[in-house]
């Protein structure tokens, strides 16, 4: 018997990307499309709600309009329509779910919500299809760091978090402390390149804790202070200076990260682990989990690197997976700005 491919289109709204793109059943991603709006909200240091949902409606249309016309795609080909339901920016996720079930309902077809973290949990599969359940996944965004076991599609237990900053947002005010513009992570991560991490030594925190937590805030305020100590009259090289405490930030960061991973999977006996969201992006984390896995048998999967950060490749590929669960007709204000995964 052969199995008629599906082809669903992908939507993503939930912050500050508008992301959108077509994925096969069986052929895989067709294309995508993405517009980042940091541009729009580096001068407030920030993202902006309001700002972002009124870029979103501007900008979807036309991408979807885009993403049809490269890949040379009739729109009346597409199966099922997938949206970001949640977790987000309300306004921002009002606008995916808008335009997601007015195609859906003028076209006919299903539309699928989808939880914005699972997609990135299992975004690895855009380039690893033959990545096999039950793994452990570290999800490492600007609004989230878990640790979670991962047994199966819709399968998802908690095993640690932080307990305040996310990896991301510490990376991000740490970089705004360093004079970079928003969000910084990537810029940081750049600066980090030329510095030494050994001259700064900062604290790891909640390292040799006795369970899978994570903490960053008090990194942050060790970085404050030392930019206040150091930032003196004296400094003659303040280049080296801020690229010597980026890269002694980023080392602490990322070595508390793949201790932890280590450490869930040492707990779990899984033998994969995920790294997905827009820290999984970073260079030197990817280094160390690597390395760290290959000491004890295990291997490490990670999105591409255009895929860590928000997308609309990962919600078409959910939209993928849950190909039966489209509801037609479905509300069309079907938000969940908080939405623990799982629940
Ligand atoms: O997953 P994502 O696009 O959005 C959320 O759902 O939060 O992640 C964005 C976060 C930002 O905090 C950004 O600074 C960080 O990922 N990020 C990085 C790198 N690239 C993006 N952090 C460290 N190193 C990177 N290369
Ligand atoms: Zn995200």
């Amino acid at each position: 018997m052969t199995v008629k491919a599906k082809l669903v289109l992908g939507i993503e709204t939930s912050c500050d990307e508008t992301g959108v793109a077509l994925y096969d059943t069986i052929e895989g991603l067709k294309g995508h499309k993405l517009y980042s709006q940091v541009k729009l909200h580096a001068r407030y240091g920030g993202v902006v709600p309001e700002l972002a949902s009124r870029d979103h409606i501007k900008k979807l249309l036309p991408l979807v309009r885009g993403l049809l016309k490269d890949t040379k795609i009739d729109i009346n080909l597409i199966d099922s329509i997938a949206y970001t339901k949640g977790p987000g920016l309300s306004g921002a996720l009002l606008v995916g779910t808008t335009v997601a079930n007015a195609l859906g309902y003028s076209l006919k077809k299903p539309v699928i919500g989808v939880h914005h973290l699972e997609a990135h949990l299992l975004s690895p599969l855009l380039s690893n299809p033959n990545l096999k359940f039950p793994f452990v996944a570290l999800l490492v965004s600007g609004g989230h760091t878990q640790l979670i076991q991962v047994g199966g599609i819709g399968q998802y237990k908690l095993m640690g978090e932080t307990r305040d900053d996310a990896a991301g947002e510490a990376f991000d005010k740490t970089a705004k402390l360093l004079g970079l513009p928003y969000p910084g992570g990537a810029l940081l991560s750049e600066l980090a390149r030329d510095g030494d991490a050994s001259k700064y030594p900062l604290p790891k925190p909640m390292i040799n804790s006795d369970d899978l937590d994570f903490s960053f805030s008090g990194l942050k305020t060790a970085v404050a202070h030392l930019v206040q100590k150091l930032n003196g009259p004296k400094v003659r090289d303040p280049k080296t200076l801020k690229a010597d405490i980026a890269a002694s930030f980023q080392d602490s960061v990322t070595e508390v990260l793949t201790e932890k991973c280590y450490r869930a999977l040492r707990l779990d006996g899984a033998k994969s682990l995920v790294i997905a969201g827009g820290v999984g992006a970073n260079t030197e984390l990817r280094r160390k989990i690597n390395e760290k896995a290959n000491t004890i048998g295990c291997k490490a999967y990670y999105p591409p690197f255009e895929f860590c950060t928000d997308n609309g490749a990962m919600v078409a590929l959910i939209g993928a997976l849950k190909i039966n669960e489209g509801i037609y007709g479905a509300n069309p204000f079907d938000i969940k700005p908080r939405w623990p995964l799982g629940a």
